[in-house]
């Protein structure tokens, strides 16, 4: 078997039955507040792509992997009713469903259901009320879950090594690709999320998920967006780095330090939304000092210079899903907190709880469309144009770490996780 990072941790198993407990505890409360008895909880079916008889990679519903580290298997059921020990159906092509309650009228069912027959007859399906209070309680992580996710870290700190190694031997987009799922041991569709894996001005673009074949003539700057996952768990780390420019890897430590700055904010109570305008006030600040804009921090907020070159939002809840959903809900009733004025991309709005793993993810970037739109406003006078030209050759930099929510502070597990490498 390959090594799935799983077996560097001899206790997981014991914290996986207590980690059944809460998933069980959360669900007795979330069907009792929904007035039904029973949950059948659907993996999903594979998908088809347009007049092809092959599918997309298939990806679970993130909560059928809550309950058990079983990613990869469609058509398949989990049946539980309070008080009784989960049941699980694996997929059987022939009469699976005599295992489902009788009462129908007192089951909900969970997942994508793309075909009557999928459902059997269960008419609540993905209720509100109960999917808000499941996704509200999986905000908190649970011991086996946090172990899951530190594991992530590891093995995706180990492919972040391997991906930088080869970018300094001078290797293409698509061999540092290669290099880093070799060192995860990972295949493209087990990874967490398209790995982004950009050489020079490709570091601009935030999505970039194209793999260059052959490598540029100067390889200037190197961005790492990459995951991995441990029994269905993420973690979401990126690093940039400078080949030999002094000042483009001064201004990544500038970066580097704002981003722990950040992450010192960290804390149970602490409110999300502040921590992403704190870091545009820092950001303005790291803009001055590097020349790339001239002005008091509130005014660089206001004209929208700080958002054209930090376009996205700080970061974002992490676990069975990249982005693990409940980011804006403020209660079971479906509430939801917005984002601040001006920032609607930021996807966690919530007040920080114990035991939540989220992202801190601040980045610079030179992106022309964002900043060709401030011309002619009064942020045009507010940046040095000269040295955005420099800048662009380098793409851009982002900086992100996974961290755990604790009452006085936080657990870093991304740099934990490169510091054990060492
Ligand atoms: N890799 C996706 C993100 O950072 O949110
Ligand atoms: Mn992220
Ligand atoms: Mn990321």
């Amino acid at each position: 078997m390959k090594d799935d990072y799983s077996d560097k941790n001899p206790d997981l198993g014991r914290l996986y039955a207590e980690h059944l407990d809460t998933v069980k505890a959360r669900h007795d409360d979330a069907l009792e507040k929904s007035g039904a008895a029973h949950a059948v909880i659907f993996s999903g079916a594979p998908r088809y792509a347009f007049l092809d008889d092959n599918t997309y990679p298939f990806r679970a519903n993130p909560h059928f992997v809550s309950w058990l580290p079983v990613t990869a298997v469609p058509f398949s059921y989990i049946v539980y009713s309070p008080g009784e020990k989960p049941l699980l159906i694996y997929y059987q092509p022939k009469d699976y469903w005599h295992t489902v309650p009788a009462e129908r009228d007192k089951c909900v069912l969970i997942g994508e259901i793309d075909d009557a027959a999928q459902a059997f007859g269960i008419e609540r399906i993905n209720p509100t009320t109960t999917l808000n209070l499941l996704h509200l309680a999986r905000g908190s992580k649970t011991a086996y879950e946090l172990e899951c996710m530190r594991l992530a870290s590891r093995r995706g700190a180990d492919g972040h090594r391997a991906a930088e190694a080869a970018f300094r031997a001078g290797a293409s987009e698509f061999d540092i690709h290669q290099a880093y799922r070799a060192a995860v041991s990972l295949g493209d569709d087990e990874l967490p999320y398209g790995n982004i894996i950009a050489i020079n001005e490709h570091g601009a673009v935030l999505h970039y998920t194209d793999l260059e074949r052959s490598a540029p003539a100067e390889s200037r700057s190197f961005l790492i967006d990459a995951g991995a996952q441990v029994h269905g768990y993420a973690s979401d780390i990126t690093r940039t780095y400078s080949a030999a420019d002094a000042n483009f890897n001064a201004l990544i430590d500038r970066m580097d330090a704002l981003q722990l700055a950040i992450v010192d904010g960290v804390r149970v109570g602490a409110d999300f939304r502040d921590l992403h305008l704190e870091t545009h006030r820092l950001l303005a600040e790291v803009l001055v000092d590097a020349d790339l804009a001239r002005g008091a921090p509130d005014d660089l907020i206001s004209s929208g210079t700080t958002s054209a070159f930090f376009p996205h939002g700080l970061g974002h809840l992490l676990g069975v899903q990249v982005h693990d959903v409940g980011g804006h809900l403020a209660d079971e009733s479906g509430v939801t907190i917005d984002p601040p004025s001006g920032h609607p991309f930021l996807r966690l709005t919530r007040v920080l709880e114990e035991d939540m793993v989220l992202t801190i993810e601040p980045g610079l970037y030179v992106i022309d469309m964002l900043l060709d739109n401030l011309r002619g406003s009064p942020a045009e006078g507010q940046i040095n144009w000269d040295t955005v030209d420099w800048l662009r050759p380098f793409g851009g930099i982002r900086i992100e770490d996974n961290v755990r929510v604790l009452s006085g502070g936080s657990e870093n597990l991304t740099r934990d996780a490169f510091a054990a490498q060492e």
